[in-house]
């Protein structure tokens, strides 16, 4: 009755063909992920031996009850070396799964990788034959290599300090920790004192006191030092900061993000920044990737981004940043509408229904990536090869004529 003409409702048939078919795609997957494979089954070549990551068609679903949902789909970019690449997006947009997908943390079994490459650039494996640089895939990475690169190569700062320590012990014990793990063999004071002296790196003037301490004792800021503290101890090459200050007051927020970046010139690593907020991104990033609804709609360099931005959702979030400089009385400008439901996402630009430039040609297939210049990518109608360059009604009434 009512209920069926809500576009949400799900039958109890499809309810069911929804189960089987979670059931079916999780217990495959899992199963790949547990399975032994020769090395060249998960191992790829690098497109740039200058990159430490390249992300090619990256696809991440959750099976749900109420469908699949494309968390991330088909996202494509690099990080180079001693760079830090800003992800940034609005909440939903797939920037965390991004990194999970990298960090083979995604939630299983109902989160899964199920399409694209993330090739890792590992010096171990050296170069094939065609002098090509080989990496790691770790899209197809069994569960057991992964624990080669992850925590050692690859670290991650979360959010929020307190959910990554245990609260039942030391934050001593905790790092000393990461030092058995990554360097067999060391011994009980050698951990220490690499523990003593990490933390002295990030700023903690009495380190002998927070190594004595328990997570509790310490304040938000301090916990996040502790945390960058154990990112960094394996000497990583790729640190990825999910959000590393939103759970911080702006002076602590400013005096973490001056450390990390102090840290990544210092040792020589990449940062994966992710934020939703431009103002960090333009402070930190040297390369900036702007997501929406699961996708990369810009990406550029942060000069590209900041001064020509050229999707209407990079605009719209530059116009909604709040300015100390601004003497207007307006209110700030907010991008109307939502995103769409990644459950049944249009075959159609995803931001079509909040641009304010959208027009027919935007009814048809999503816009491909064009590239505007060696290092600023764009995918948008008014911006594509031959494309409408303003794609507005009255414009495109003759070019629009191509329907699916
Ligand atoms: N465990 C989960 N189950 C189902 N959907 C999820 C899960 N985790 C994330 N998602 C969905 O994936 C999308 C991207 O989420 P996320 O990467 O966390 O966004 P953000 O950009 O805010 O970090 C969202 O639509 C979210 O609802
Ligand atoms: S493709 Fe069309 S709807 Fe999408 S962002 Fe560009 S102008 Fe707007
Ligand atoms: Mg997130």
């Amino acid at each position: 009755m009512a209920k069926k003409k809500d576009t949400n409702y799900i039958s109890i048939k499809e309810s069911r063909a929804i189960l089987k078919n979670n059931m079916r795609q999780m217990r495959y997957y899992e199963k790949r992920k547990r399975r032994k494979l020769p090395e060249s089954e998960y191992t790829s070549v690098m497109r740039d031996e200058n990159n430490i990551i390249e992300l090619d068609g990256l696809e991440t679903c959750f099976f749900t009850d109420n469908g699949t949902v494309m968390s991330v789909n088909g996202v494509s970019f690099d990080i180079p070396k001693n760079k830090i690449v800003g992800v940034v997006g609005e909440s939903g947009c797939g920037k965390s799964v991004t990194s999970f997908s990298i960090m083979q943390l995604v939630q299983a079994p109902q989160g899964q990788v199920t399409g694209g490459q993330i090739r890792f650039n590992a010096d171990e494996l050296g170069y094939d034959e065609e002098g090509r640089k080989r990496a790691y895939d770790i899209a197809k990475m069994p569960t057991e290599e992964m624990y080669k690169i992850r925590g050692k190569d690859i670290t991650m700062i979360f959010q929020e300090p307190m959910t990554s320590l245990n609260p039942v012990f030391t934050i001593g014990f905790q790092l000393d920790e990461v030092s058995f793990l990554h360097t067999p063999g060391i011994s009980k004071e050698d951990a220490k004192k690499k523990s003593l002296e990490m933390l002295d790196k990030v700023g903690i003037s009495i380190p002998e006191r927070v190594y004595k301490s328990y997570p509790h004792e310490l304040s938000g800021g301090m916990r996040q030092r502790v945390m960058i503290a154990m990112a960094l101890a394996g000497n990583p090459k790729l640190i990825i900061a999910d959000e590393p200050t939103t759970a911080l007051d702006v002076t602590i927020q400013a005096q973490i993000l001056e450390l990390l970046k102090e840290l990544q010139k210092e040792q020589g690593c990449s940062i994966m920044l992710i934020t939703h907020d431009l103002g960090v991104i333009a402070e930190m990033a040297d390369e900036v990737v702007v997501m929406y609804a699961g996708r990369v709609i810009e990406k550029g360099t942060a000069q590209d981004i900041f001064h020509r931005p050229l999707h209407p959702y990079t605009i719209g979030l530059q116009k909604s940043k709040p300015l100390i400089t601004s003497s207007s009385q307006e209110p700030l400008y907010s991008i109307p509408g939502q995103v769409p439901n990644p459950i049944n996402l249009p075959d159609r630009c995803y931001f079509w229904n909040r641009c304010p430039q959208c027009g027919p040609k935007c009814m048809n297939r999503y816009p491909s990536e064009t590239k505007i210049s060696d290092t600023h990518y764009v995918s948008c109608y008014l911006h594509e090869e031959g494309g409408e360059s303003k794609c507005q009604s009255k414009k495109s009434k003759s070019s629009s004529k191509k329907k699916n």
